[in-house]
Parts: structure tokens; C-alpha cells; sequence
């Protein structure tokens, strides 16, 4: 296995794929892959995610589109959106970007989208089939970090792994995904969290550790074994004022120290990030495929 999991690298041949399977379909069915993107509110990181999302999409030949809201928008004017794309024949994804604003009920406006055009695989009846190892959307990040290692050589089957962090659109998704008894998977699966006694004790005896808490170079070389594979799924801006933006981009790991007893680890930026995107594009291929794939 490589020592730096190279998400970059490993991304760029997933768009390739993508790519030439949009370039297939097209030929073959006159289907042009289509994906919707709904924000509300001004939340900047949000907005240059989806700018960057919706470059990724050009360049395979999807075609994307960005429906904007203010912020105060109502839960029925979305729904409302919602329901016009679920019934879209040129539209095959939907994806709701998060958060949204304080007072939107997220798990309401998800549940609105059709299953089948679920391509962030967050709609209940994906996380469902999800949990009991049915064929449906999975969640982009826990399929990316998935891709990510077995790409460069590793594997999750029969490895003690600790997944710190319990979000719904990493750490619970991931957990269900490498404990099903399927290729590729087959783990055994810890879940940490706040409420967490002693994590170390955890984190200490992992062949894995994945950390996706949102807290800039939180876990030390001493919470690690020598020779563990760290996945860092942070991103957390921190203040920098010698460089150009004001901020420099760090995970949840402390790189510098723990680099030097892993046996493998990801970059930040550059490891898991691209690979969200890449999952994202090859999610909306398999939407545009076969829509009744869910
Ligand atoms: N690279 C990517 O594509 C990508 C995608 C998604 C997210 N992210 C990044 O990943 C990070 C996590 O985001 P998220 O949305 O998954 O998480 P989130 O919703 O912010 O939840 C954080 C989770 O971490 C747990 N936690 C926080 N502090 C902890 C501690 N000291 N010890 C143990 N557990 C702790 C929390 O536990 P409780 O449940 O007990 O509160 C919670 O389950 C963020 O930096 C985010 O930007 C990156």
C-alpha cells in the first residue's frame, strides 16, 4: 500500500471512468447525465462547494444547474422545487446542499427527494437500505474514503477499525457501509464520539482510524499504533495570516507527527475532499443509467 493515500490521484481516475461512461451512455441512449443543485442562504464555503462540484460536473459532461433561495425561504417553496425535479426526465440527481439554514428542517426537505434521484444517498430509505446491505445511493464521503484505500492497495475486510465521529453524513454512514458482509467491507467497527470514555483506548489499538469531527489537528501520534492507516475527513479553516486567503486548510489530524508512525495516511487537502466529488459524479452516472436502480 501506498504510505500517502492520494486522493487527488485516485479521484482523477474515477472522473476518467465517469467521464468515458457519460461519453458511452450519450452514444449509445442519447442520455445526458443531469444534476440539479438546490442552496439556500449565502453561506460562502457552501456556495464554493458547489462551484467546485458543478466545474467537476462539466468537465465528465454532466450537465448541472444551481437553484438558488434566500435565506428565509419556507420548507414549502423548497418541497415545492423539490417535487418540480423529482418529476423531471432531465434531471437525474438532486442534491440539497448542507447545511441549511437554522430552521429548515434538513430531514424533511432530504425526505423530499425521490429515492432514485437521491444521489447524496441521504433520503431515510437509502440510509435504510444502506444499514441492511441493499443495493441504493451511498452517501458520498463514506464511499469515497471506501474507494480511497482499497485504490491504493489497501482493505477494510477483517481490520479493527475506529471511526471517530457519529454525523450522519460521515461517521454513521461509513460505519453501516464497512460492517456489511460484502466484498470489500467486512470490518470490524467502532464508533466513537463525545460520549466516548477514554478514546485513546480506542484509537490506540486500531489497524484503522477514521476521524471526522471537525476539530483542526485533533488527534496526536500518541493516540495512534505504529503502522495504523489515519483517514483524515476534516476540513477546518485555520487562521493564517501569511498566506494569501487568511487561512490555511488542516484536518482533523495532526499530520506532521502522526505521518511519522502511520503506515499510511491522507492528506489535507487532497485526500478524502476529492474523492467526495468523484463518488458524487459516479452516483449521478448510475442515476442516469438506470433510474430505477433504488
Ligand atoms: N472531506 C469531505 O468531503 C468532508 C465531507 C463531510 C465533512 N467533512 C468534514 O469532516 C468534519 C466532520 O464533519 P461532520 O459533518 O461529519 O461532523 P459533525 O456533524 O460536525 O459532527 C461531529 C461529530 O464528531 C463528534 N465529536 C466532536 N468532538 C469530538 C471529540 N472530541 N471526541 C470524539 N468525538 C467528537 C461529535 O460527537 P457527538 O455526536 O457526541 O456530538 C459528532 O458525532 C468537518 O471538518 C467537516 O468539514 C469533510
Amino acid at each position: 500500500m501506498e504510505t500517502i493515500l492520494d486522493g487527488k490521484k485516485i479521484s482523477a481516475e474515477i472522473r476518467r471512468e465517469v467521464k468515458e461512461g457519460v461519453e458511452t451512455l450519450r452514444r449509445e441512449r442519447g442520455v445526458v447525465p443531469g444534476l440539479a443543485f438546490i442552496t439556500v442562504g449565502e453561506d460562502p464555503a457552501s456556495l464554493a462547494y458547489v462551484a467546485m462540484k458543478e466545474r467537476a460536473c462539466s468537465e465528465v459532461g454532466i450537465r448541472s444547474g444551481q437553484f438558488s433561495f434566500p435565506r428565509f425561504t419556507t420548507e414549502k417553496e423548497l418541497v415545492g422545487k423539490i417535487g418540480d425535479l423529482n418529476a423531471d426526465p432531465d434531471i437525474h440527481g438532486i442534491l440539497i446542499q448542507l447545511p441549511l439554514p437554522a430552521g429548515l428542517d434538513s430531514t424533511a426537505i432530504l425526505s423530499a427527494v425521490s429515492p432514485e434521484k437521491d444521489v447524496d444517498g441521504f433520503h431515510p430509505f437509502n440510509m435504510g437500505k444502506l444499514l441492511l446491505g441493499r443495493k441504493g445511493f451511498c452517501p458520498c464521503t463514506p464511499k469515497g474514503i471506501m474507494e480511497l484505500l482499497i485504490r491504493s492497495g489497501g482493505e477494510w475486510e477483517g481490520k479493527d477499525v475506529v471511526v471517530v465521529g457519529r454525523s450522519n453524513i460521515v461517521g454513521k454512514p461509513l460505519a453501516a457501509l464497512l460492517m456489511q458482509r460484502a466484498r470489500g467491507a467486512n470490518a470490524t467497527v467502532t464508533l466513537c464520539h463525545t460520549g466516548t470514555r477514554n478514546l485513546s483506548l480506542h484509537t490506540r489499538r486500531a489497524d484503522i482510524i477514521v476521524v471526522a469531527i471537525g476539530k483542526p489537528l485533533f488527534l496526536t501520534a500518541d493516540m495512534v499504533r505504529e503502522g495504523a492507516v489515519v483517514i483524515d475527513v476534516g476540513m477546518n479553516r485555520l487562521e493564517d495570516k501569511g498566506s494569501e486567503r487568511g487561512y490555511r486548510l488542516v484536518g482533523d489530524v495532526n499530520f506532521a507527527e502522526v505521518s511519522r508512525k502511520a503506515g499510511a495516511i491522507t492528506p489535507v487537502p487532497g485526500g478524502v475532499g476529492p474523492m467526495t466529488i468523484a463518488i458524487l459524479l459516479s452516483n449521478t452516472l448510475d442515476a442516469a443509467r438506470s433510474p430505477q436502480c433504488v
